[in-house]
């Protein structure tokens, strides 16, 4: 099916953007959408509206509508783990099976988080002045995102995150906290992953060193497995559930925002879901033509599949997204990074690109030169916000200037001719001589998601934006977007190599690992 956007690429692939925009006055109009102050222009994507209609048909033909009814149902859309997949139950968009409380888990995680602002829930030494949560992956990346988008909104006890099973990161974290004033939380939807269980057993000493029996009090926990976080020794009045049908990178609505809610507070955290669930309603309801995620995965497909472009830069002009594109980066390629359809016979087509990114504008002064000027095309998401929430002179002026300024720049490039006759007057060897250094291709493609404001509502619609965007690509390129089996063989590894380093087992190995074992052998002494 894809392969009917293969005429269409050819006819676009000769043409230009600027070409394309001089041809229609209403570009803008024709290519952008819009979700109440939530606007996407993809006006500078190179398509046309045939290009479009052909999408379109491809996104009909591919079954995304009943695929999202069917996961909206409750099917059990996650095949190779046999799951539901109904992330978007947490935030109301949908409904959650018979006997999962969603209601009550949020109550009872909402009230924990109010307990700890407040100081209701404190420390023998008083109220908790910080809080660290231990998690990786979805246990992790959303919370940290989170919690830096939103700044603004938030108060009460400094807020940290340990993911990496490198010590350096939380004998850096913990250095200049107060174990007496501290409560852990550690967040896993399994409790059982390697650097999150050896990060809660170190920080458990850290606390015992200091505060001894009393540590117990300083610990909550996440998890599905509330069997393993009472094993570990936290009071079940401190645990808070969530269910398999919540994918880890999905887990953010869950009690896993819960250092998220400390930070922000309950009425915060459910505009947050709020927000989340406004953009399901739209997912849900909206004919193709005009539903935002349908729009913005087709414009990946046809970057992806039609023009064959391998990567995409996802660059926000705001620095509290500082973590956006590693959020999205596990989203999307965690969920489509696949290589089977879902029957398990190979795929035909490409699936997830690489994505990554850096806000804007420290980005303009790193790599963008690259992406002006280098040998391949890399398509930009932009994000921006028409207001600040700090309004510090001209500065957000000139954030947004910069945003516009690139997306043209990427656009229309600037012409061989055009830097001559910027540089009329100069010694005519001298135009020689650099004009071709000077000289921008253009005809590079971005999309610019524009919003009002970045608050809990906007940043919850904003992530299921691009959690929907990630499950049409799915359906599309008919893939299980639910499943990771592609980590699991390095977590395997990784435990035999463990005793190997240990010395307290030998294994079969290649050479290059035998070789670089006896360098790390030889090097630490
Ligand atoms: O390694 C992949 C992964 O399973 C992610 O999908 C998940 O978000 C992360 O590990 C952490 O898992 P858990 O929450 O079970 O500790």
């Amino acid at each position: 099916m894809i392969d009917t956007l293969t005429p269409h690429a050819a006819r676009l692939k000769a043409t230009s953007l600027r070409a394309l925009f001089a041809d229609d006055p209403a570009r803008f109009e024709a290519f952008s959408a819009r979700l109440d102050d939530l606007l996407i222009d993809f006006s500078k994507e190179k398509i046309d509206a045939d290009a479009l209609a052909a999408l379109l048909d491809l996104a009909r033909h591919s079954g995304v509508e009943a695929a999202r009814d069917a996961m909206v149902s409750g099917a059990h859309w996650n095949l190779t783990e046999d799951r539901a997949v109904l992330h978007m139950a947490l935030r109301g968009g949908a409904k959650a099976p018979q006997g999962d409380d969603v209601k009550g888990t949020l109550d009872r995680f909402l009230a924990f988080a109010e307990d700890v602002r407040s100081g209701r829930y404190a420390a023998a030494a008083g109220p908790f002045t910080d809080v660290v949560n231990t998690g990786i992956g979805g246990s992790d990346l959303g919370p940290v995102m989170a919690t830096r988008a939103l700044e603004p909104d938030r108060d009460g006890p400094r807020l940290h995150f340990v993911s990496n099973v490198d010590s350096g990161h939380l004998t850096d974290t913990v250095k200049a906290l107060d174990p007496a004033r501290t409560l852990v939380i550690v967040a896993s939807k399994t409790f059982t992953t390697q650097e999150t269980m050896m990060n809660a057993h170190t920080a458990r000493e850290w606390l015992r060193d200091a505060v001894g029996e009393e540590a117990g009090r300083h610990m909550a926990a996440v998890s599905t497995n509330i069997a393993g976080a009472d094993a570990f020794g936290i009071d079940a009045s401190r645990v808070f559930g969530f269910w398999d049908w919540v994918g880890g990178r999905y887990s953010i609505w869950s009690a896993i925002g819960l250092p998220v809610a400390i930070g922000i507070g309950s009425s915060d955290f459910r505009a947050f879901l709020d927000g989340a669930a406004s953009m399901d309603k739209h997912f849900r309801e909206t004919p193709l033509e005009q539903n935002l995620p349908v729009l913005l995965a087709l414009i990946g497909i046809w970057r992806r599949n039609a023009m064959g472009w391998p990567t995409v830069a996802l660059i926000p002009y705001d620095q509290r997204l500082e973590r956006f594109p590693a959020y999205v980066q596990q989203l999307d390629m965690e969920s489509n990074g696949k290589r089977t359809v879902r029957n398990g016979t190979p795929v035909d087509s490409a699936t997830a690109p690489v994505i990554w990114g850096e806000p804007g504008t420290n980005a303009q002064h790193s790599f963008f030169q690259l992406l002006h000027q280098g040998t391949d095309t890399i398509p930009v998401d932009f994000i921006a916000a028409a207001m600040s929430r700090d309004g510090v002179n001209d500065h957000h002026t000139a954030l947004l200037a910069n945003c516009l300024a690139q997306g043209q720049a990427f656009a229309f490039g600037r012409t061989e001719e055009e830097v001559r006759a910027r540089m009329a007057g100069a010694d005519a060897a001298e135009i020689d001589r650099l004009a071709p250094h000077r000289t921008f291709p253009g005809d590079r493609p971005s999309t610019t998601i524009l919003h009002r404001q970045l608050d809990p509502f906007t940043l919850g619609r904003l992530i299921a934006l691009f959690e929907h965007k990630v499950f049409v690509q799915g359906v599309i390129w008919d893939i299980d977007s639910f499943d990771q089996w592609g980590v699991e063989l390095g977590k395997v590894l990784a435990i035999d190599l463990l005793s190997v380093l240990k010395g307290e087992q030998g294994a079969e190995l290649d050479d290059s690992t035998v070789g670089l074992i006896s360098a790390l052998r030889e090097l630490s002494v």
